[in-house]
């Protein structure tokens, strides 16, 4: 019913709570995917709908309490995802089988945000903690 899953690698922001949700969040796909009913699967992509919410409220935390320079671009992703997010929930209230939107958003999500914008956040922070400053803090 879905593309199948690809292998994520999210990389560790060494903040223990955006690290259990971007965990979760990839539990969260891979159930959607393997989902083999229209009831399942419409639950899956509700508890990613949440999720995905909670965990963009969080990382934005996160990047105010560090100083992320590249904060702007970051978040203005984030707002494009839930727009995206938005549009497939709706889509899938008129339409449960059609799966197109959803898995151009899982995509998105992934490869274009977590494999990206998320992996520059962790290395910023990884040298952030390796930082002598840091540790003076
Ligand atoms: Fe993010
Ligand atoms: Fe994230």
């Amino acid at each position: 019913m879905f593309m199948s899953a690809q292998p994520l690698f999210i990389f560790p922001t060494g903040d223990s709570q955006v690290d259990a949700q971007h965990d979760e969040l990839d539990t969260c796909i891979e159930r959607l995917f393997a989902a083999k009913t229209v009831m399942t699967s419409t639950l899956c992509a509700m508890s990613l709908y949440q999720r995905v919410r909670e965990h963009f409220f969080c990382e934005a935390k996160l990047m105010r309490k560090h100083s992320y320079p590249a904060i702007e671009a970051h978040l203005y992703h984030h707002e494009e995802l839930i727009s995206q997010l938005n549009a497939v929930a709706r889509n899938m209230a008129i339409e449960p089988w059609n799966k197109a939107g959803l898995e151009l958003f899982i995509a998105e999500l992934t490869h274009d945000h977590i494999g990206t914008h998320d992996k520059q956040l962790a290395v910023f922070l990884s040298q952030e903690a390796a930082s002598p400053q840091s540790k003076s803090k």
